[in-house]
């Protein structure tokens, strides 16, 4: 294992321990994630803890399922406790950028139906600035090249997510757009911007969404109150 995987298994297994017993989970998608979810699916066989888990994902369900965690979709429950969720930037305000597993719409919405979200990272994520990730955009295929050329010409340098020259689709069936900005100055600006882009079902940008960050520092998680 990587250093960097053994810190993300670190914080996938610091992360479980805030579940308790009856609480309704929210279940993030990722690699930090998947340690995480196979943490989880630990205590639950080893002391017959009571959840359920709320998947953001195919793969996270069909994980879940392997290791006997119950799970539910999001119209089943009527409120879930606690979101654990991976991001690939978080800067100094606990903003976040998330979607480089082409899950971030589905993240979004259970994140904000979360009474609290914790957000586990290894210290690479953490920046003092947005952006040197790209910005994943979740996009209606339809019309996406009409799409694509208006982010084209606000300077938005819009690349497709392609694999094996298919375009990349999500769980909803959507295409992803990311945009390679380099650095975001104003997040919150540029999500106003992006919310009113017809066709774009949903951005990257996690403005104002997490309480607690579990980072993976070489001497062990750190836990971050962010508000
Ligand atoms: C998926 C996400 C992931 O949480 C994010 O990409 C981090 O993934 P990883 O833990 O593999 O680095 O937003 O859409």
């Amino acid at each position: 294992m990587t250093k960097q995987d053994e810190l993300k298994q670190l914080v996938g297994q610091e992360a479980v321990k805030f579940i308790e017993d009856g609480m309704i989970v929210g279940l993030g998608t990722g690699s930090t994630v998947k340690f995480m979810v196979d943490a989880l699916g630990k205590r639950v066989a080893d002391e017959q803890l009571s959840i359920v888990g709320v998947p953001t994902s195919q793969r996270t369900k069909e994980q879940a399922a392997g290791l006997g965690i119950p799970t539910k979709g999001l119209d089943e429950v009527d409120h879930i406790d606690l979101t654990i969720d991976g991001a690939d930037q978080i800067d100094k305000n606990f903003q976040g950028i998330k979607g480089g597993g082409a899950a971030h719409l589905w993240e979004k919405i259970v994140a904000i139906n979360s009474t609290k979200n914790m957000w586990i990272v290894d210290k690479s994520k953490m920046v003092d600035q947005l952006g040197s990730f790209p910005l994943p955009l979740e996009v209606i295929p339809y019309g996406s090249q009409q799409l694509f050329k208006r982010l084209e010409k606000q300077g938005f340098n819009p690349v497709f997510r392609m694999k094996n020259n298919n375009y990349v689709t999500t769980d909803s069936n959507n295409y992803l757009i990311d945009l390679h900005l380099h650095k975001i100055d104003n997040p919150k600006k540029l999500a106003l911007t992006l919310d009113q882009m017809t066709g774009i079902v949903e951005h990257g940008l996690f403005l104002n969404i997490v309480n607690t960050v579990i980072v993976g520092e070489d001497d062990g998680p750190k836990v971050l109150q962010a508000r």
